[in-house]
């Protein structure tokens, strides 16, 4: 594969990077914590090469950047708490998690099957050109491979990733270094704002933007320490139907989930057996057949060979079929 565009962070490089996001491409650019890997938060197959590139053995949620607070503001639902830290931090090192809009266009692998979107309004100068050229969000996780530290110049991208992205866009060196501080805003009145994840901004400006202190973590366990929380997040995943796995073809009263050649699937992750559709369908399918059978009729999934995104697929399918009484 011929190797990675470097773009530089001008007009032209800027045009460049939105035309390959539009394609569906993976752009690596910078903001003022780190370098992110960014593609069309819309697109799943998009998405699905973020996971991909990263070898990410699992789909945790990923961070979708947007140019402005008022566009965040048309993904989730911010509640108070939530827009006061949007006037005070934004632009800038601040994520909020907040309740998914029913009328968000973001890919459901974006936010790995969860209700609730991290959304966040970079300050860096090159990615809030990018995101207003581009004109839509760009979902981005850190640019670095999975298990290794975020990058924080466009040589660390290249080290990491350069066989595996289209492009970086050299921006220099990012001003914070750090990822940013992420901070969970859960649906109803009165809930505390968390601090999911510690990072580039203080707890205690965030805090004293509030008047109040943060709360807690929803569990200890839901801190994302810079990875997520699987075992927290597992309960999220799952539908409410019995799931089995590895079915060639389904028994009486099951739906089924097929993957490439399944005569007489209910849906199918991708009948031509192309991994990349399958990630960017998995969380979509398991939904509708959740409800087409009523969250009880049992969904038969066939097998998902164990290869490239197929491992995220089959962990993300092994917690959705595992006994609900049990962590992760
Ligand atoms: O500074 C940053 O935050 C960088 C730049 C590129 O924006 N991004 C970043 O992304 O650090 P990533 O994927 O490495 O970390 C994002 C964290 C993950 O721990 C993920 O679990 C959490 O955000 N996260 C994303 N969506 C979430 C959600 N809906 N609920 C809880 N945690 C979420
Ligand atoms: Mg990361």
């Amino acid at each position: 594969m011929q190797g990675p565009e470097r773009l530089t962070a001008d007009a032209a490089g800027i045009a460049r990077a939105a035309e390959l996001l539009r394609a569906g491409e993976l752009v690596a650019f910078p903001t003022e914590t780190v370098y992110g890997l960014g593609a069309d938060a819309r697109n799943g197959q998009a998405v699905a090469r973020i996971f991909e590139a990263k070898s990410r053995p699992r789909f945790n949620p990923l961070i979708v950047h947007v140019a402005s607070a008022e566009a965040a503001a048309s993904l989730v639902d911010l509640p108070e708490a939530g827009q006061r830290l949007a006037s005070a931090f934004w632009p800038g090192p601040l994520t909020l998690v907040a309740p998914r809009r029913d009328d968000a266009r973001i890919a459901e692998l974006v936010s790995a099957g969860l209700p609730t979107l991290a959304v966040r309004v970079p300050a860096h100068q090159v990615a809030r050109t990018l995101l207003h050229t581009f004109g839509g969000p760009v979902a981005a996780p850190s640019a670095n491979p999975s298990g290794r530290i975020s990058p924080t110049t466009a040589d660390h991208v290249l080290d990491g990733l350069g066989d595996r992205i289209a492009s970086v866009l050299d921006g220099g060196p990012c001003s914070v270094g750090l990822e940013s501080t992420i901070i969970g805003l859960e649906a109803g009145e009165g809930r505390a704002a968390t601090l999911l994840r510690p990072g580039g901004l203080p707890v205690e400006a965030i805090e004293a933007a509030l008047g109040a202190r943060l709360g807690p973590p929803p569990n200890a366990q839901a801190k994302v320490q810079g990875i997520s929380a699987p075992g927290q997040l597992a309960s999220h995943y799952a539908p409410s139907a019995p799931i089995r796995l590895g079915a060639t073809r389904p028994l009486a009263e099951e739906l089924w989930l097929g993957f490439g050649h399944s005569p007489g699937a209910d849906l199918n992750l991708s009948p031509s057996g192309d991994l990349r559709e399958a990630a960017a369908n998995l969380f979509d399918h398991l939904r509708r057949l959740d409800h087409m059978g009523g969250g009880r009729r049992r969904i038969a999934v066939a097998p998902i060979p164990q290869t490239g995104l197929g491992l995220a697929i089959n962990d993300r399918l092994a917690r959705a079929a595992a006994p609900r009484d049990q962590p992760g």
